[in-house]
């Protein structure tokens, strides 16, 4: 296997025009166009590149005369050539099989096999052009998402994800068998985001977090990717500009880098919002579906169908703030005179709903006492969370962001599990 050729990535091909290259990869499709040549789509993980085999001279078309998928090792001139698909292809001088590919593809999933089959097959469907896509682009948001933190100065840290600590309530908790204890998976970093706000500032962490939830929604993990950032000394509007830059910062690197991407998903909408975004209180969200023949009765939560309908509605990102305190975490810094409303804030976005979750944090120890009282801690579980109270407490906040919603936000997917490398869903464990 060893070549002098220059061994080249397939997304590197338009720089290599009249060079003879090597490339190491998959045969993604086979093409046959008449007695005396046969095309290839190859992919490498980079991209796919046109390979032209002319004349059967060397045997080449009963080497691929069955699979798809085959491993090969393809040496070549590129050229440039406008009827191919990439703009660009490869004449094959030499073609290496290094291994087969056998049942062919074709044989275990098709386009419109099951939804059930093709998670099944999940491992193979991620070879797909669109699968993959999704893949790379998710890569590229938590490159962007790095890229604004670091912009922002913040730091980014690796919380513990097997913990003693309900951060979003007890019903949607996995256990974890530790030893003689029992732990749980985390639902959510940010309680040690805020213990380590007074070390190092301002931090963010990108982590899993795992919810017990049985829904069976278009939008919901039991397992998912969570970017969460968490600011010391701000207030509510710092929040919600933080979360505006946060966004259009997302948006804005995605229209610059990924309009292939966007091409293939066939996005043609996406703009930069301006702020500020829309926002409405829970309150205003009430006699919104009101005027609209829909009653809720106050202090209900906002379901799925109904937060989508009012994003909708608008078209673009909106902020949904204020919600009732005992819909939400007992970590929220409330107000109003009898402090009934949480100082929250969501964002909804057109077709999935709520992508960002946040708000400000209580602050005061005997308030957060207090509320972990209510809901029947053991206070010792959560001395290192209130801690923060006593030594140097200040205003603060943050919220987590869902990269796989982000992602079928943006590409306009039809569903959570197409945004996920091996969804877990109610139930599905494999792959
Ligand atoms: O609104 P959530 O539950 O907020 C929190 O967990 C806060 N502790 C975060 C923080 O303030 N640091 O979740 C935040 C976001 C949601 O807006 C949503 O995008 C995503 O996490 N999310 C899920 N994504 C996929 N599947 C699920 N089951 C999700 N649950 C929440």
């Amino acid at each position: 296997m060893v070549s002098m050729e220059k061994v080249v990535r397939v997304s590197d091909i338009p720089e290599f025009v009249g060079e003879t290259v090597q490339i190491r990869g998959w045969v993604h499709l086979k093409r046959e166009h008449g007695k005396h040549m046969l095309f290839l789509v190859v992919r490498d993980g980079t991209g796919f590149i046109q390979v032209v085999l002319r004349d059967n001279a060397k045997g080449y078309f009963d080497v691929f005369d069955s699979y798809r998928e085959a491993a090969v090792i393809i040496t070549g001139k590129v050229l440039e050539d406008a009827r191919s698909p990439y703009g660009y292809e490869i004449r094959a001088e030499s073609v290496e099989v290094v291994s087969p590919s056998r049942p062919t593809i074709e044989e275990e999933i098709q386009p419109d096999s099951s939804v059930d089959l093709l998670l099944d097959k999940r491992h193979l469907v991620i070879r797909g052009e669109r699968a993959s896509a999704v893949l790379r682009y998710t890569d590229k948001l938590l490159r962007y998402l790095r890229e604004f933190c670091v912009e922002k100065g913040l730091t980014e840290v690796v919380p513990p994800i097997i913990t003693k600590a309900a951060c979003e309530g007890g019903a949607t908790l996995f256990p974890v068998k530790y030893f003689d204890d029992t732990a749980y998976l985390t639902q959510s970093s940010q309680l040690y985001l805020e213990a380590v706000l007074p070390a190092l500032g301002n931090v963010y962490c990108i982590q899993k977090s795992f919810r017990a939830e049985r829904h069976r929604t278009r939008r919901h993990l039991l397992e998912y990717y969570h970017f969460e950032p968490e600011l010391a000394f701000i207030d509510f509007e710092d929040l919600i500009r933080f979360a505006e830059d946060n966004i259009i910062y997302i948006v804005k690197r995605t229209l610059e880098e990924d309009y292939k991407i966007l091409e293939l998903f066939g996005v043609e909408d996406l703009e930069v919002p301006r702020r500020p975004f829309k926002r409405m209180t829970y309150a205003e969200a009430l006699d919104f579906f009101k005027s609209r023949g829909v009653n809720i009765e106050p202090g209900m939560d906002l379901e799925e169908s109904k937060e989508r309908m009012l994003v909708d509605h608008f078209g673009e990102p909106l902020f949904l703030t204020d919600f009732p305190a005992e819909q939400k975490a007992f970590y929220f810094k409330r107000k109003g005179p009898d402090e009934s409303i949480a100082m929250s804030m969501d964002l909804l976005v057109p077709t999935v709903g709520e992508i960002i979750g946040g708000g400000m944090r209580e602050d005061d120890y005997d308030k957060i006492i207090l509320r972990l009282k209510e809901m029947n801690a053991n206070l010792e579980d959560y001395r290192w969370y209130t801690d923060f109270r006593r030594y140097g407490s200040v205003p603060h906040g943050g919220y987590g962001l869902g990269i796989e919603r982000t992602v079928e936000w943006i590409l306009h997917l039809e569903h959570i599990r197409d945004a996920t490398l091996f969804p877990r869903l109610v139930n599905r464990l494999v792959p």
